[in-house]
């Protein structure tokens, strides 16, 4: 067991039924769900039982799924219930993952319900990935970033008590430590060979700036739906909640001996989250604030090897980007504060499956989505159902992490940076039905910044 009580944990267990062995594999170590493995073109079903003393829902997060078995507030599990859910696995091959959903009458429980264990991975393979033949099996790390805070005997503890809880909602909850795959970083022994890295922002409201301890560039493959075009190097990549980086990390030039650290680095967070307040010593809680630096990965070359296999240049995966043109119809969301009680899409919060007509779009349509963020804090938003192009951003501030926000390939959550309008193209296919989007910061979320919008 890692850190944690573990009566203060919340698990998910899985049995495999029926199917490739390969399908589920636990975390014995650590709290997270356990990994599922998929292949696009798979039907599959799940029975989740729920025995927890509240509700709960489980939601495949980027999956392009039915509405009815998408996990949202409105299909909760009730404690000591069953539901069945089944599905074609329609994505292509690329890092998902599942977590709670769950929203009661007295708000959300996202927060509460992920932080305390109920969040994992979900792996879609497919030929055309295949086909690359990438760093596989031990060659390929999986990381799943959290942070969490500890009471002495070990138990998480969420949320600050008084102002500080109050604080923590405003800010979105940061841990005073930084977990990878639910233990603290560990040390790995490598080959002089390329890995394929990926990982999950699991976190509820941490952002991480991930770069290398000797400064090369981070070499980017892949981003929420999959991989790339072809692979780009930044001097640093941006990680926020729910998104997921697939990255090139190659350690052939090295010798036995020398050691490279995947890191946190230090960001400038200002007023975004934590920062401004730190200043004036109001969340004295936190040891960790927003933007420091941490490692989170540390790779130990134990073993040379001759050959080294070469990064395509092509990823080859093509997969056609969403067409606008300057008639494409746009929709624009103002992110804007609501005193005392979070933050607002065009002036509205949470309001159960309510949708107002300008939250209604055409199945098959395509649309530009605008989100302006008119707050001083960053929300990483997210849409269910679809993976997404980033058309374009303006209005950022250069010196806060524009460097490393990945915007090519696909996505299903796309940081909207202070002050800053980001544009998103998807088409609605397939599913109609209700589904929703919200600011993936789980207290933002939970505290309504979460709205539904009918396809229809
Ligand atoms: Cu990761 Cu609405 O979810
Ligand atoms: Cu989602
Ligand atoms: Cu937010």
């Amino acid at each position: 067991m890692g850190p944690g009580a573990p009566s203060e944990v919340w698990r998910y267990r899985a049995e495999l039924l029926k199917g490739p062995k390969n399908t589920v594999s636990e975390n014995p170590d650590s709290y997270l769900g356990p990994t599922i493995r998929l292949r696009r073109g798979q039907t599959v079903k799940i029975h989740i039982h729920n025995e927890l003393p509240e509700d709960t829902t489980v939601h495949w997060h980027g999956l392009h799924v039915p509405s009815d078995v998408d996990g949202q507030p409105r299909l909760p599990i009730r404690p000591g219930e069953t539901m069945t859910v089944g599905f074609e696995v329609l994505d292509r091959a690329g890092l998902f993952w599942y977590h709670s959903h769950a929203h009661g009458k007295q708000g959300g429980r996202v927060g509460f319900q992920s932080y305390a264990g109920l969040a994992g991975l979900l792996i879609v393979e497919d030929e055309e990935e295949a086909d690359l033949k990438l760093p596989s099996g031990d060659n390929e790390l999986l990381l799943v970033l959290q942070d969490r805070t500890f009471a002495g005997n070990n138990e998480l503890v969420y949320l600050g008590r008084g102002m500080g809880s109050m604080m923590d909602r405003m800010h979105g909850f940061l841990g005073d430590r930084v977990l990878a795959n639910g233990a603290p970083p560990t040390t790995r022994k490598v080959a002089t060979r390329p890995y394929r890295i990926r990982v999950l922002d699991g976190s509820n409201a941490r952002i991480y700036k991930l770069a290398w301890s000797d400064g090369r560039p981070v070499t980017v493959i892949g981003a929420d739906g999959g991989l790339l075009q072809e692979p780009e190097d930044r001097p640093y990549a941006v990680l926020a909640p729910a998104q997921r980086l697939d990255i090139w990390g190659d350690l052939s030039e090295f010798q036995p001996g020398d050691t490279l650290e995947l890191i946190s680095d230090r960001f400038r967070a200002g007023m975004m989250s934590g920062g401004m307040m730190d200043g004036m010593g109001m969340m004295g809680s936190n040891a960790l604030p927003l933007g420091s630096r941490f490692p989170l990965a540390r790779l130990e070359v134990s073993k040379s090897l001759k050959a080294s296999e070469p990064l395509p240049a092509q990823l080859g995966v093509q997969r056609q980007k969403i067409p606008v043109n300057s008639n494409t119809r746009i929709r624009s969301f103002e992110l804007s504060p609501v005193m005392m009680r979070g933050f607002a899409m065009n002036g509205r919060r949470f309001d159960g499956t309510n949708v107002a007509d300008d939250e209604k779009v055409r199945l098959g349509d395509t649309e530009i989505w605008e989100f302006h963020n008119s707050t001083p804090m960053p929300h990483p938003m997210h849409i269910h159902g679809l993976q997404f192009n980033v058309v374009g951003r303006r209005g950022g501030n250069s010196d806060s992490l524009q460097q490393g926000l990945v915007d090519s390939g696909w996505h299903d959550t796309v940081l909207v940076m202070p002050r800053e309008t980001v544009q998103v193209a998807m088409k609605f296919e397939r599913f109609d039905g209700l589904y929703i989007y919200h600011c993936h910061n789980m207290e933002h979320e939970d505290a309504g910044m979460m709205r539904y919008f009918q396809v229809q």
